[in-house]
């Protein structure tokens, strides 16, 4: 692309280009003066991590393994603590080892966590009562009360939220180092459902099975596999708010590259993937491998435009595509996108998020999403894909460790009305622990629905 030209890449580059869903912070030198204070700290994650995960999602491209990425809609700073991290740890686990069964592929996982804090709105006000104020945009940005103070950008939440992604991903380190993902005791990491869920029995098979594998395979070597060659976690989050990024884009002299230290995997929303715009400039740039969500909306040029200036040396692994076309839009859309991409001759990853496309209102106005179309869609991912010579390589969920009742349907066969019991997302609707585990499931193929 030639209009990259003029200027050589730099972590700031972007701020020449349109930065869509920027919040108007009111006083830019304070802005500043915290990009300069993160800047300072410590990274969250290290280069050889960012390049092992590159390495993997690579063989993920070649049908080698599979990804499954999965977190919240939006981290709030009062769910960083000890139990709802381990609970997200613990579904994210058990959901990997049923893919891992089903698929026959070790698994990728990447939470949508340590990090995930800023989101895009439809709207850059809300109105109510004749009120209008900012839209809340995620802790990072401003706060969810309706008072001008509380929804006034303040650059501060910034260093609050780079403290709080530390703290998550640090605990995420102790948890797999300490053995909690031990997979000859999966029962170590059983959440309290399962004893009472229909699913149990299917899950308890499963785990079961795959212990007696790793015994078999360690009575064969003669030696133990080590847990943390076998379970690890990298962090993924939609790089939004591109000030927070460009604070921590380091150059490691080493690899004579620049990478983002925020995270390993950062993505571009929807919202914010126009070629000409502030968020695709300042990725071309960073040696992360990095992701871009894929909707009806953009076309042949659109995505070719995109796969050219994100991976223009077609590197193994460096760009992930992730398409949320919606139950309804996927049999037109994603054929379109499979050829559009063909067509520029480069490789990328495939990975389906069934979350996006498939938001509604339920009866009771909540936001909702159903469990059949979420299915429908993966299910319709995996066809699609084989159809066009092309293969589906991971999948990408909202969701949660807890009970929560955002989604209806699954085994418990949740309705509108069910919703506000336990109805607990700022934003989008995440797929509850039984949910999420039911759905791994079906995707592996051991139980018919
Ligand atoms: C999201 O992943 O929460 C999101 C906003 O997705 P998208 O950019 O696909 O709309
Ligand atoms: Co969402």
């Amino acid at each position: 692309m030639t209009q990259h030209s003029a200027h050589p890449w730099e972590p700031s580059g972007w701020r020449r280009k349109v930065a869509r869903q920027a919040p108007a912070y009111p006083d830019a030198a304070r802005l500043d003066a915290m990009v300069a204070e993160i800047a300072r700290l410590p990274p969250i994650v290290v280069s050889w991590e960012v390049d092992q995960l590159r390495t993997q999602l690579a063989e993920a491209q070649r049908g080698e393994r599979f990804l499954l990425q999965g977190g919240d809609c939006a981290e709030s700073f009062a769910d960083c603590e000890s139990d709802q991290i381990a609970k997200k740890l613990k579904i994210l686990l058990q959901m990997s080892l049923v893919l891992l069964h089903g698929l026959k592929k070790p698994i990728i996982r990447v939470g949508r966590f340590a990090g995930q804090y800023a989101k895009p709105r439809s709207s850059d006000l809300e109105t109510r009562d004749g009120v209008s104020l900012p839209s809340y945009r995620g802790d990072n940005v401003n706060r969810p009360g309706f008072t001008p103070e509380e929804r006034t950008p303040d650059p501060q939440l910034m260093l609050r939220g780079y403290e709080r992604a530390a703290l998550t991903l640090n605990f995420v380190r102790a948890l797999v180092d300490g053995g909690f993902a031990d997979l000859h005791h999966p029962e170590y990491w059983d959440l309290d459902f399962v004893k009472h869920s229909p699913l149990r029995e299917a899950y308890e098979r499963v785990a079961e099975s795959i212990a007696n594998s790793l015994d078999f395979f360690e009575a064969l070597s003669g030696s133990p596999i080590h847990e943390a060659s076998l379970v690890r976690f990298f962090a993924s989050h939609e790089a939004l708010l591109l000030p927070y990024e460009e604070a921590q884009t380091r150059f490691i002299a080493r690899q004579g590259r620049w990478y983002n230290l925020t995270t390993h995997l950062p993505w571009i929303g929807l919202r914010t993937a126009q070629p000409d715009g502030a968020h695709v400039e300042y990725f071309r740039g960073i040696a992360n491998p990095v992701a871009v969500k894929v909707g009806s909306g953009m076309d042949p040029d659109w995505l070719a435009a995109l796969v050219g200036i994100l991976n223009p040396d077609n590197e193994p692994g460096r760009l992930t595509l992730i398409h949320r076309f919606g139950v309804g839009g996927i049999e037109d859309g994603l054929p379109r996108a499979i050829e559009a991409v063909r067509a520029t001759g480069r490789q990328v990853l495939w990975v389906c998020d069934p979350m996006h496309g498939n938001t509604e209102t339920a009866s009771n106005g909540l936001k909702t999403r159903r469990f059949e179309h979420i299915l429908g869609e993966v299910r319709a991912a995996f066809r699609i894909h084989e159809a066009c010579g092309s293969h589906l390589g991971g999948v990408h969920f909202e969701l949660t460790g807890e009970d929560v009742t955002e989604c209806t349907g699954g085994a418990r066969g949740l309705a509108d009305a069910d919703l506000s019991r336990a109805y607990r997302s700022a934003v989008d609707p995440r797929l509850n622990y039984e949910q999420a585990l039911e759905l791994a499931l079906l995707i592996a193929g051991h139980r018919s629905g």
